[in-house]
C-alpha cells in the first residue's frame, strides 16, 4: 500500500527538515521511503536566481513555472511509487486549498492514501533561525549578500501569506506541528505508519545537538576475541577510561548515557557526570554463541558463521539477535538524541554503535554491520538540516594508569 504525506506551510517552517526526518527514519525501520522536493524541480526548470516576484499569486508566469514544477515532482514520485516506494514525502509549500484538491484528486486516481503535514510557526526567533541556518545558504542565494538574500527570503514569505489557507477538518488525516513540534494536532490519524510519524514529529528539534560516541574500553573478553558476556575491562581498557576521563574535562557534555553492562559502567565511572543506563544499549544479544569465540562460532556453529557472512543485517544468532533486530531496539534512543538539544556522551558496544552512527550518517542498512566503531576512540556527530558531519579522536594509549 502507497502513502503520500503532503507537507503544507509557509517557506522556513522546517518543512524540508521535518519530511527528511520522517523519510529517513520510517526507511531505517524498513518501509521504503523517499523525499520529492518541489523546489529542486523548480530550480532544475526556471533557475535557482529568481527574484521574490516570481512567487506572487499574482504572477501568471511564475504560477504556471511552479505548477509545471510541482507536476513533475508528482510524475516522479508516481513513478517511485509504482517500483515498490512505500511512503513518499511530497514537499513544498501546497499552501492553497487549489494546490492541494489538485494533489488529492491526482493521488486518488492512483488509489494511493493521502496525509497532510502541516508546520506552523509563530515563534519569530525559530523563524529567523531557520532562515539564517538554512535558507541563506541555500543555491538561490549564491549571488546575494547576506542582507539582499533575508530581504528576499521575507518578501517571499509575504507572497505565500497573501494567498496561504491553513488546512481545515475534511476527509483527510492531517498532522499540524506547532512551533516546531512544541504542540501537534492530529485530525483522523490512524494506522501503523501515521502514528509512527504522529510520534516522530513530537521528537523533532530543529536545532540539533552534537552527540559524542564511544565504545567501552578493551574488555577481558575483547582480549580473547569472544562476543557478548559481562566482562571487566582490561588493563588497556582501564587505561582508556582514563583517557576518556581527561579528554572529556574540558567537553561540554551534560550527560552520559551507558548500557548496563559492566564494561560500559567501568569506562564511563571516572566521567564525573550524571550516568543514565539504559538497557536498550546492552550489545547484540549472540543467543547461543554468546561467550565463545570468532573461531569457536565457526567450529560448533558453523551455519551462524555462514549465515552471518552471507547477511550480516538480517541473519539472527539462535536465540539472540540480527542486526536488523537491533536497528528496532535502539530506535528509543535515536529518536531521544534527535530530540536532545544538550549534547551527551554515549558509552555503548560496537553493534549498537553501528546501529547509532549508521542512523546520523545516513548510511543504508546494508552498511550498517561492517561499520567501523573502534575501540578507544571518540566519535563526535554534529547533525544539522541537511546531514551530519564527523570527527573522531583516537586517545593516546599511553596515559598513566591508575588501578
Ligand atoms: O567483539 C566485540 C563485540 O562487541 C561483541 O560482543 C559483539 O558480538 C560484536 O562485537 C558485534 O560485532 P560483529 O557483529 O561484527 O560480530
Amino acid at each position: 500500500m502507497s502513502l503520500v504525506l503532503i507537507m503544507v506551510g509557509l517557506p522556513a517552517r522546517g518543512k524540508t527538515y521535518t519530511a527528511r526526518r520522517i523519510a529517513r527514519h520510517l526507511d531505517w525501520l524498513g518501509h521504503r521511503s523517499k523525499v520529492f522536493n518541489v523546489g529542486n524541480y523548480r530550480r532544475q526548470q526556471s533557475g535557482a536566481d529568481v527574484p521574490h516576484h516570481f512567487f506572487s499569486p499574482n504572477n501568471e508566469a511564475g504560477l504556471k513555472a511552479r505548477h509545471q514544477a510541482a507536476n513533475s515532482a508528482l510524475g516522479d514520485m508516481l513513478t517511485w511509487l509504482k517500483q515498490g516506494g512505500e511512503v513518499a514525502v511530497f514537499d513544498a509549500t501546497n499552501s492553497t486549498l487549489a494546490r492541494r484538491n489538485w494533489l488529492l484528486e491526482q493521488l486518488q486516481k492512483h488509489r494511493i492514501d493521502t496525509a497532510f503535514i502541516e508546520s506552523i510557526c509563530e515563534d519569530e526567533s525559530i523563524i529567523d533561525a531557520n532562515i539564517t541556518q538554512s535558507k541563506l545558504t541555500s543555491p538561490d542565494y549564491v549571488h546575494a549578500s547576506k542582507e539582499e538574500a533575508l530581504t528576499d527570503f521575507k518578501a517571499r514569505i509575504a507572497h505565500y501569506l497573501s494567498s496561504y489557507e491553513p488546512l481545515t477538518d475534511g476527509p483527510t488525516p492531517w498532522i499540524k506541528i506547532i512551533d516546531a513540534g512544541r504542540k501537534v494536532i492530529l485530525h483522523r490519524i490512524s494506522g501503523p505508519i501515521l502514528i509512527k510519524v504522529a510520534h516522530l514529529v513530537t521528537q523533532l528539534n530543529l536545532m540539533p545537538t552534537t552527540i559524542w560516541l564511544t565504545r567501552h574500553g578493551q574488555s577481558i573478553y575483547n582480549t580473547q576475541n569472544r562476543v557478548g558476556g559481562d566482562s571487566n575491562l582490561s588493563p588497556n581498557g582501564r587505561f582508556y577510561a582514563n583517557s576518556l576521563s581527561d579528554f572529556m574535562q574540558d567537553v561540554d557534555v551534560e550527560e552520559v548515557w551507558t548500557s548496563t553492562l559492566t564494561r560500559t559502567i567501568q569506562t564511563a565511572s571516572r566521567l564525573g557526570r550524571p550516568i543514565q543506563r539504559w538497557k536498550i544499549l546492552d550489545e547484540i544479544q549472540a543467543g547461543l554463541c554468546d561467550g565463545l569465540t570468532y573461531e569457536e562460532i565457526s567450529q560448533q556453529y558453523p551455519m551462524v558463521f555462514e549465515g552471518r557472512s552471507t547477511d550480516k543485517l538480517r541473519y539472527r544468532y539462535p536465540q539472540g539477535e540480527s542486526y536488523e533486530d537491533v536497528i528496532r531496539r535502539v530506535e528509543p534512543i535515536i529518536l531521544a538524541l534527535e530530540h536532545r538539544s544538550t549534547p551527551v556522551l554515549v558509552v555503548a558496544h560496537q553493534a549498537i554503535l553501528r546501529v547509532i552512527y549508521g542512523y546520523f550518517m545516513n548510511k543504508s542498512k546494508e552498511e550498517v554491520p561492517r561499520l567501523s566503531i573502534p575501540l578507544h576512540t571518540v566519535i563526535r556527530l554534529n547533525p544539522s538540516t541537511y546531514g551530519c558531519s564527523e570527527l573522531r579522536f583516537s586517545l593516546p594509549p599511553h596515559l598513566e594508569m591508575t588501578p
